[in-house]
């Protein structure tokens, strides 16, 4: 599939679509039914830092930080909506960020050998080019910076409970491969009377191109939060899901 063409149709989606998202998949969450910033602390204290996130959406997450004094922020989405929204909630809240309305995979006017923290959280599986990105966060970064994101966990995609011929209708709480693990090919998705196009990366993809780009793995989170994983009464077919499988997944990354 041409990248130009994924990028325009999902920037359009975006443009469409931002408010439906504002204030979802943002920090202190990593994802739905996830374990927390405030669980796990891969930031740790972020007082007097630069951090940058790398698709910002609504700026949710940038708030977060500001909260938490960080010294400067600055913020990159492809959708004019998002970045719109994003300032106004820092603005509204007394802050201000740098932001850049563009695709990540872009030449930005963006320093190099800078900033403390790189984030993006839902963000970076968008990219059309996963190498790329990474080996720019890479030059974002000083040296020991972390590059902190996470995203849809490979096995969410590849797994689904088994269907009868209602399609609507879950068989035997079965869960079943309805897609291969392997399977790296853009696919087109229907949402909110719109579309998307991603794709499904391997686990592996990912850890050998941060490798590729000169991090090292300090921390990878696979683990659905306790409140998911203790359920018993009234679960739904999601929980159900996240019991058995991550759902996400967060990877914390140092560079070299
Ligand atoms: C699930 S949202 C992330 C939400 C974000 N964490 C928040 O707090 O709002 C994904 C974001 O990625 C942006 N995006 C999608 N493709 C992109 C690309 N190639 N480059 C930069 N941003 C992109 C979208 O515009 C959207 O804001």
């Amino acid at each position: 599939m041409d990248r130009d063409e994924i990028l325009k149709t999902n920037k359009t989606y975006w443009d469409s679509n931002a408010d439906l998202w504002f204030g979802t998949t943002a920090l202190p969450e990593y994802g739905v039914k996830f374990v927390t910033e405030d669980d796990l602390h891969l930031f740790g204290d972020v007082s007097g830092k630069k951090l940058l996130e790398i698709c910002c959406g609504s700026g949710h997450s940038l708030k977060y930080h500001a909260d938490k004094n960080a010294s400067e922020l600055w913020g990159i989405d492809i959708s004019h909506k998002q970045i719109e929204n994003a300032d106004a909630y820092l603005k509204e809240h007394g802050y201000t960020a740098k932001f850049i309305c563009s695709p990540m995979e872009a030449d930005m006017d963006i320093p190099t050998n800078y900033f403390d923290f790189v984030y993006s959280i839902y963000g970076i599986g968008w990219t059309t080019n996963l190498q790329g990105i990474f080996n720019k966060i890479a030059s974002y970064l000083k040296k020991d910076g972390i590059f902190i994101f996470s995203w849809h966990h490979t096995l969410n995609y590849c797994v689904a409970w088994s269907c009868n011929q209602r399609k609507d209708v879950i068989e035997n709480d079965t869960l079943i491969f309805s897609k291969s693990y392997f399977d790296e090919s853009y696919f087109t998705m229907p949402v909110d009377g719109s579309e998307i196009i991603l794709c499904n990366r391997k686990i592996s993809t990912y850890i050998n191109a941060l490798a590729k780009a000169g991090f090292v793995v300090e921390q990878m989170v696979e683990q659905s939060d306790n409140e998911t994983m203790e359920a018993v009464r009234d679960v739904s077919d999601k929980t159900k899901k996240a019991k058995m499988l991550p759902i996400s997944f967060c990877i914390k990354a140092r560079k070299l």
